[in-house]
């Protein structure tokens, strides 16, 4: 039963907590006008000169007809040419920039994750996301510091959209339905978009929809999303190239959040459990896009306003745990990454360990049928922002949460190198196909983009679940066939030497529970 328990909070803390049930499109500034909707064309000019349309002039790129995943789509969803956000986003637009090399952004003037360089054209050192109880108080006033700085600062770059598709110019079709957003509103926003139901007509949403969780994009797309704010927080706010998300290592198997106190993201208020305790900056924060029936019985948008306060309830049943590092390497022992229909009730893969991960079966692979209850338990028990999938990402819990979802995904991916044949292009839910476009990202990015080791995306984890090199070394041991092969082995002894060396400097917690043996017999 305490199993139990804990696979609940597995399930919580990874799948509910992670954001599954419910929390729309948005747009560079200089395309929500009339003539942008109109023309469904969005390549604005990069700089002062309006005819450096996607920085054309320097060779950055070219504007074009978009090209989208056609591919058919399994999973509930079997409604065609209702909701916007299919064949994502051509809906809006049918012409953006194509940009050239390793160019990337709405008018290619930024560099793709993982390069730097005026020309784009180098590698760039990763970041390092750290564990946030090794940080310095320095860096940690930092982090929380830029999170306010993000929370009021009107994004410069994109607008928000209030209106579906249809309704995008306003009743007399002169009006764009955008509004402004902060930087990290703007982060809430595109979480709830993603999840959010598709509108059928007053009070009739189609609720079994779902752009960024039970699937295979539910990995994807989590890391475009933190990778996204990442980088406005680096650029933008710290003026910090270096500056990383931390993680939160959750996988703690006690009751308590150690994250919630006020030096972090905030402790319990004594006058009321639900809130944040008023020592802490994010008890003044607002929270965006939590009224989802209200938008359903509207048939409208998220729009921004602020409706309240972040609300916690973080576990107080003395018998409910946090998972543990154990659960941890149990998912980390899936090999496959996915299996068919690729929704909530596959089994045995990594997104099975996918799934394992988000929190739909056991951390081994085995499906659970009790998820619905254990879905519904969590979501009892988290009782708060967080538990909301459409509204979770205004807790900052989120970016620290999934930063450690995260590198369990990488640990993962170095572990077992998988080709980009092993993601799913086809029959999985709408959304989460390997060539669909990532709702609601703007330029369009593919799932397939994001399906690479994070250093090729400009980014690390401080944390080794690496446990591989003892086997490393036996392996070679008994293939020692002749002089060269010894002086092969000695090289890779030293190398690997050099590698536990670096190891040294990173998070021993994790670490000391990978035993080589100990992983091996759970597997
Ligand atoms: C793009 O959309 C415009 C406006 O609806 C339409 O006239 C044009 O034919 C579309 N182009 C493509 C390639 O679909
Ligand atoms: C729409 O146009 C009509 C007639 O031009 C005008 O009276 C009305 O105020 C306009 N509505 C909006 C919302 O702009
Ligand atoms: C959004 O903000 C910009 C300046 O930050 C302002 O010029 C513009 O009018 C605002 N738009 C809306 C719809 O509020
Ligand atoms: C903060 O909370 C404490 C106790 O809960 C209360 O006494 C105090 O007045 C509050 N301070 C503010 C600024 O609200
Ligand atoms: C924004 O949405 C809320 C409800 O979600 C609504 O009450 C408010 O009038 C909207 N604001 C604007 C400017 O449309
Ligand atoms: C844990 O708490 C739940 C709900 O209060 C209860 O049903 C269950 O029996 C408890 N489990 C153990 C092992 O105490
Ligand atoms: C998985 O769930 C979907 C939707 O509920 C259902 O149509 C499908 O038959 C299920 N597949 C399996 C293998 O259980
Ligand atoms: C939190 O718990 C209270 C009391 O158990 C319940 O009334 C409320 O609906 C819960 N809120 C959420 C968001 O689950
Ligand atoms: C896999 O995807 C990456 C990123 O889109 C791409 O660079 C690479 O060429 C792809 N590999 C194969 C074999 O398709």
């Amino acid at each position: 039963n305490r199993w139990k328990m804990r696979i609940v909070l597995v399930l919580g803390t990874v799948s509910l907590l992670l954001c599954v049930k419910p929390a729309e499109a948005q747009f560079p500034r200089a395309c929500c006008t009339v003539e942008g909707i109109r023309s469904k064309q969005c390549c604005p000019a990069l700089g002062s000169n309006p005819a450096n349309v996607c920085g054309s002039l320097s060779g950055r790129g070219s504007c074009r007809a978009l090209q989208v995943d056609s591919k058919p789509w399994g999973g509930p969803y079997r409604l065609r040419n209702v909701d916007d956000r299919e064949r994502w986003p051509t809906k809006f637009f049918n012409q953006t920039c194509r940009c050239s090399g390793n160019f990337a952004g709405y008018n290619c003037g930024q560099c793709k994750f993982g390069w730097t360089g005026p020309n784009c054209d180098q590698r760039k050192t990763p970041v390092v996301r750290k564990n946030i109880h090794s940080l310095t108080s320095e860096e940690i006033q930092e982090f929380l510091d830029v999170l306010d700085v993000a929370k009021n600062t009107i994004h410069p770059d994109y607008m928000i959209a209030t209106q579906h598709w249809l309704g995008l110019l306003g009743p007399n079709g002169t009006e764009p339905q955008f509004a402004n957003i902060s930087i990290y509103d703007f982060f809430v926003w595109q979480h709830y978009y993603s999840v959010r139901d598709t509108l059928l007509g007053p009070g009739r949403p189609f609720r079994a929809i779902d752009f960024s969780h039970k699937g295979p994009a539910f990995i994807t797309w989590h890391r475009y999303h933190l990778l996204s704010l990442e980088r406005e927080l680096q650029q933008r706010l710290t003026g910090n190239e270096n500056f990383a998300i931390p993680y939160w290592n959750f996988a703690t198997g006690q009751s308590e959040c150690d994250v919630c106190t006020d030096s972090l993201l905030g402790g319990r208020n004594p006058d009321n459990p639900f809130l944040i305790s008023n020592q802490s900056r994010f008890s003044r924060w607002g929270v965006v896009c939590n009224s989802l029936d209200d938008y359903n019985r509207l048939v409208t948008l998220c729009n921004g306003t602020n409706e309240g306060f972040i609300q916690r309830g973080m576990v107080r049943r003395t018998n409910m745990s946090l998972p543990t590092m154990s659960d941890v390497r149990s998912c980390l022992g899936i090999r496959e990454f996915d299996s068919p229909p690729y929704f909530t009730n596959s089994s045995f893969s990594f997104r099975m360990n996918r799934n394992a991960l988000e929190g739909y079966e056991k951390p081994d692979g085995e499906l659970d049928d009790t998820v619905d209850n254990l879905h519904n338990l969590v979501h009892a028990m988290l009782n708060g922002t967080s538990s909301l999938s459409h509204s979770a990402a205004n807790d900052p819990i989120f970016l620290v949460l999934h930063s450690f979802t995260d590198a369990i995904f990488d640990e993962w991916m170095r572990r077992f190198v998988p080709s980009n044949a092993t993601y799913p292009d086809e029959m999985a839910p709408i959304g989460h196909n390997r060539d669909y476009n990532m709702v609601p990202f703007f330029p369009p990015i593919t799932n397939e983009e994001l399906y690479v080791a994070s250093d090729r995306l400009g980014y690390s984890y401080a944390i080794s679940l690496d446990d591989a090199d003892e086997g490393a070394v036996f392996v070679l041991g008994s293939t020692l066939g002749g002089v060269f092969v010894g002086l092969l082995v000695l090289l890779l002894i030293f190398v690997l030497y050099l590698r536990q060396r670096r190891n040294r400097g990173f998070e021993p917690l994790i670490r000391a529970d990978f035993t080589n043996r100990k992983y091996t017999e759970e597997a």
